[in-house]
């Protein structure tokens, strides 16, 4: 659905992406995650054709975006960084001049604002001027004219960015009513978005693609070690039996009676729990604790691990 080869963009000495390479398939929801200056707003504008890569090849749908620049931006709703929506206009009827520039059918354009309106809450404001709407409330309108054409390819340029906590959720829930119809790339570098709304992450750093999987797997990309978290009634001398058992990496004693330990996978789990009941140490909470995204990803934005 979305497909990006070698692309590199340069302004004057600056390398601000170099050799991004993805795919993206029809219905996938993926994250662009990166640090501020990363590069996710550079390819953004690249793939919707609002600018030209210096190398590299970027196709929507199978168009390739500047051959084909008009197939490519009918199959493409995009919210940039600040919404471009004009103040002076009342909601419903910026919504009805996006759909003209969009060439949406006219017979079938009224059923698309009222459902971009219905997605994003905004009904109640149609007749409302933009210039007196609230950050969040614009936002919504930068979402509602990126739907209005009922693109088969949304992309989000870090949609929640600038809404209270409530909006965000809603905007989040949004994006995971779209699932399914639409394939969407957001962007954004907040990690509990991508965790909350995507089934697949490509994290960026530095203009270069350092991890791409889906959530699951990046999660559990960090080493292939389970840590698990132990507490035992009694306060006992365990943790060297404990560190000679077969499949167990690391003991960590945390407290009298609290230990965190590494294993190589969960089954070695069974030996743990016996051993600590047969140790008459009593059991009281083994949990496993899988290592989060946050993790991964302040490793490989910030940390020496490159993937
Ligand atoms: N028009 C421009 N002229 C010069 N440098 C630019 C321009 N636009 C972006 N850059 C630089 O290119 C790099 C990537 O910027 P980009 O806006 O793509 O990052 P981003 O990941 O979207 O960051 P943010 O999270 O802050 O939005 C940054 O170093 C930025 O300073
Ligand atoms: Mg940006």
């Amino acid at each position: 659905m979305i497909e990006v080869n070698n692309l590199c963009k340069n302004y004057g000495e600056r390398k601000a992406i170099q050799d991004i390479n993805f795919k993206i398939s029809a219905g996938d929801v993926v994250g662009l995650l990166g640090p501020n200056g990363a590069g996710k707003s550079t390819t953004m504008k690249i793939i919707t054709g609002f600018m030209a890569p210096t190398s590299g090849i970027a196709k929507v749908c199978g168009f390739d975006v500047f051959e084909n620049p008009f197939e490519v931006k009918k199959r493409i709703g995009y919210l940039p960084e600040a919404p471009p929506v004009y103040l002076d206009m009342n909601v419903g009827d910026y919504l009805n001049f996006v759909a003209d520039l969009k060439l949406v059918d006219p017979v079938k354009k009224k059923a698309f604002i009222e459902k971009a309106l219905q997605k994003t809450q905004l009904s109640d404001v149609k007749s409302r001027l933009i210039k007196n709407l609230s950050k969040g409330f614009r936002q919504r309108v930068g979402i509602a004219q990126a739907l209005v054409s009922d693109p088969e390819v949304l992309v989000l340029d870090e949609p929640t960015v600038g809404l209270d906590p409530k909006q965000v959720a809603e905007v989040r829930d949004l994006i995971k009513e779209l699932k399914g119809q639409h394939t969407i790339i957001l962007s954004t570098h907040i990690l509990p978005e991508v965790q909350a709304t995507c089934n697949r992450v490509i994290i960026i750093h530095q203009g270069r693609i350092v991890a791409e999987d889906s959530i699951d797997n990046i999660e559990k990309l960090n080493q292939g070690l389970v840590t698990v978290y132990v507490k035992t009634k009694k306060e006992m001398a365990i943790a060297t039996d404990l560190r000679n058992l077969t499949g167990v990496e690391t003991v960590e004693v945390t407290g009298a009676t609290s230990f965190k330990i590494q294993v190589k996978d969960e089954d070695i789990l069974d030996n743990v729990a016996s051993h600590i009941i047969k140790s008459g140490a009593g059991l009281r909470e083994l949990t496993p604790a899988k290592e989060n995204l946050e993790d991964v990803f302040l490793k490989l934005t910030y940390g020496e691990t490159k993937i």
